[in-house]
């Protein structure tokens, strides 16, 4: 039997959403290894459960209420067990969730997380119910930082919250207002990672474009700096607004050959009526020109992108606009999703709201004609050399590998040579698939 030592307690963590929902999940172990808490994988053996959940649609939100009830059994078995819910349900419903679910003991929003120590002590001592979802307008730094390197990739939030407040979004509500992390934190944080043998690092906001509005440093100088850190050889970042991305950044490209090439730009429809609908501050051709400008000046570049089909009042005519956008800019992977109304939110009461199977059938023909382009995109990379950044084994076969490339593929390949995670490594790509790539290492001179 494993020796847990005295005092150590066990979390039992599920993440759902998001990548900033990842991050928050890291930050949430940060926080809980200060209280002696380690991750397990099995909830039965958990002092500690927390879900850290979505709502960005409909569906994410029932997901949570499923996995929630799978706990109600266990908590019922050991009444000291703590269950909490975190992220982004926690926020939206509050103090609901634990009229809802009576085993609930913690409920706490996104800028709560800090305060999960003081939190899971008074819940301890006196058995409290809490509801922790205020929301400030800045950022302690205290919030972050906690997040340790544990292999060769890494998130870095640079900002959180969103003001676009577009038709159909949660976020704004759920993540708050926009505020920035200082440049000077997120440097530090990011030596910190390279120390620990960071070397591919993805800085992460909901609108990366805007970050720094008011302060002196801008995103394009936030890349720079990032990307002069010793030890850091690639740098993403998402997610970039289309409104806001800047002339400075797509030049920045040509200068800074540590930013991976890849940038996803969700377009959301191909409709210039059902864009402003929307309210998200663009044409469809304004969008294209930005995408040409950006494929022109960088045929390796992948372009990937979110869509909403069936949007309130979407027509068969709009939604081929969409359809025609995607096969005019034929964008490496896209992901495309049903429109599903959400609490606060504008377009939930707007009219001409569509049947589940009109929804459902277009994002069908969308999701095949797209999977055809992703694999033809995937197809030119067929006979070419690949840099891929080793990510570990490859999901469906143990004794292969998975790696990376800057323009965000997978390739799998075999290798006998001494290889491992982090590793830089030149593969020749053989075969594509819509999701994915095969290759084998070169052999010396060759
Ligand atoms: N319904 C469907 N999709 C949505 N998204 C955001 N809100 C909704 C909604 N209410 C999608 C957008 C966004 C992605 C993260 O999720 O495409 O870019
Ligand atoms: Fe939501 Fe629009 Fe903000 Fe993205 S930019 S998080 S879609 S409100």
């Amino acid at each position: 039997m494993e020796q847990i030592k005295e005092g150590v307690k066990k979390v039992f963590l599920e993440t759902f959403g998001c990548q900033m929902n990842e991050n928050d999940s890291e930050r949430i172990l940060g926080f809980l290894k200060d209280i002696r808490y380690i991750r397990t994988n099995e909830p039965s053996s958990a002092d500690l459960i927390i879900l850290n959940t979505c709502s960005i649609r409909d569906k994410a939100e029932q997901k949570v209420y499923s996995a929630l009830g799978r706990f109600r059994e266990l908590k019922e078995g050991r009444p000291g067990l703590i269950v909490g819910i975190a992220g982004c349900v926690a926020q939206q419903e509050g103090q609901k969730l634990l009229k809802r679910a009576p085993y609930l003991d913690l409920v706490f929003g996104p800028h709560n997380i800090h305060r999960l120590p003081d939190l899971i002590g008074e819940i301890s001592e006196k058995r409290a119910r809490l509801v922790a979802v205020e929301q400030s307008a800045s950022i302690d730094e205290n919030e972050y930082g906690l997040v340790s390197a544990s292999g060769e990739k890494a998130f870095v939030s640079i900002m959180r919250g969103c003001d676009n407040f577009c038709a159909y979004c949660i976020v704004p509500y759920t993540r708050g207002r926009e505020v920035s992390r200082e440049s000077g934190d997120i440097i530090d944080e990011v030596a910190r990672l390279a120390e620990g043998g960071v070397k591919e690092l993805t800085l992460l906001g909901q609108n990366v474009n805007s970050y720094g509005a008011g302060s002196d440093v801008s995103f394009p100088e936030l890349l720079r700096l990032v990307a002069r850190v010793d030890g850091i050889r690639r740098v993403r970042f998402i997610t970039s607004h289309p409104k806001d991305i800047s002339e400075e950044l797509i030049y920045l490209f040509a200068e800074e050959l540590k930013l991976a090439r890849h940038m996803h730009l969700p377009v959301q429809s191909g409709s210039d009526r059902v864009l402003k609908e929307m309210g998200r501050g663009y044409t469809a051709s304004e969008y294209a020109a930005k995408v040409k400008l950006l494929k022109r000046l960088y045929p390796e570049m992948a372009v990937t992108t979110d869509i909403i089909v069936g949007f309130p009042g979407e027509t068969e005519d709009e939604f081929e606009e969409t359809m025609a956008l995607l096969r005019a800019l034929r964008f490496e992977n896209v992901f495309s999703f049903m429109y599903s109304p959400r609490p606060l939110t504008r377009a939930a009461s707007f009219e001409g709201q569509l049947p589940l199977e009109v929804r459902s059938e277009r994002l069908q023909r969308l999701q095949e004609a797209q999977r055809e382009i992703s694999l033809e995109r995937n197809l030119e990379l067929v006979g070419r050399r690949v840099e891929v950044i080793v990510e570990g084994t490859s999901k469906s076969d143990e004794s292969e590998f998975s790696g990376r490339t800057s323009c965000n593929r997978i390739v799998n390949f075999p290798f006998d040579g001494a290889a491992g995670p982090g590793d830089f490594i030149e593969v020749a790509v053989t075969e594509a698939y819509p999701n994915s790539l095969r290759g084998e290492v070169p052999q010396q001179g060759k």
